[in-house]
């Protein structure tokens, strides 16, 4: 039965992929992000869970490395990375891969059975984020668990923006965040405030990826060599010394 409670979303997929595609530095943080991701399910012991749903996988879907016994539900509203998926899974019976977005796959869907959402890198590029989490909320048993990453408006890189008269302050839009149609940005306060708004509690934070500067700097230094493979490390490593100011936020929230 469809919900007109959520607004369809008109975004431009294959624009956005183009766009997408032309951000430097995102493929690295997205092998750091996957890191990141298995340390905290070992961190929580969140070993076994038998139904997932990962919205907007990307490139980067999880169900590649973790919880590889789980029963899978993937949601690309991308054709080309739909179609990329389906031919990377082809092989996994366990993963059933759909081309929508969530507010299509949400305002459809009555009863549910999802332990476990994933949310990765998606949630800042909603046009309603309340609503789509709202709407998560309404499908969820109690006791769901969802991740969500999201960049940090507190990361050193933005601070020195401010510092430099580049950003008003850390919450204003970067001009990559106007390039890739991203229309909010969050720091721990202000995601935890959005998802207590949704009816979720969170039960677990961190922040990870020292950025020093922006993803266009950052990939200028790895091209010309100033950046190696282990000083990327490092700063990965070094995310213990500069939390809450590192590059993204990673929140664990159950549903109450
Ligand atoms: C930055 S990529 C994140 C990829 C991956 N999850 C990661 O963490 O690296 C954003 C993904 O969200 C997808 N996406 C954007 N809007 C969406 C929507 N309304 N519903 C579902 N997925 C969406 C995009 O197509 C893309 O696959």
């Amino acid at each position: 039965m469809p919900d007109d409670r959520i607004k369809v979303h008109n975004r431009d997929h294959e624009a956005y992929l183009r766009d997408f595609d032309a951000l430097p530095f995102e493929r690295i943080m997205e092998t750091f992000r996957v890191k990141k991701i298995k340390e905290i399910a070992l961190t929580i012991q969140l070993t076994d869970v038998s139904e997932i749903l990962e919205i907007g996988p990307g490139y980067n879907s999880l169900a590649a490395t973790l919880w590889q016994n789980s029963q899978w539900t993937l949601l690309e509203p991308s054709k080309d990375l739909f179609a990329l998926n389906v031919k990377k899974f082809e092989s996994r019976t366990n993963i059933q891969i759909l081309n929508h977005s969530l507010e299509e796959y949400f305002a459809a869907l009555g009863e549910n059975r999802f332990e476990m959402v994933l949310l990765s890198s998606v949630l800042h590029e909603l046009i309603s984020p309340i609503d789509a989490l709202r709407q998560i909320h309404r499908c969820l048993p109690v006791g769901s668990k969802m991740l969500i990453v999201v960049p940090n408006n507190q990361s050193v890189h933005r601070q020195f923006g401010v510092t430099l008269d580049i950003l008003k302050d850390t919450n204003s839009q970067t001009s990559t965040e106007k390039m890739m149609q991203q229309k909010a940005n969050y720091s721990i306060s202000s995601l935890e405030e959005l998802l207590v708004l949704a009816g979720f509690k969170s039960i677990y934070t961190s922040t990870s990826f020292v950025k020093p500067h922006t993803h266009k700097q950052m990939q200028e230094w790895v091209d010309s060599k100033r950046l190696l493979s282990d000083d990327l490390d490092h700063l990965y490593n070094l995310s213990f010394a500069f939390h809450p100011f590192n590059a993204e936020i990673f929140m664990m929230v159950e549903k109450v």
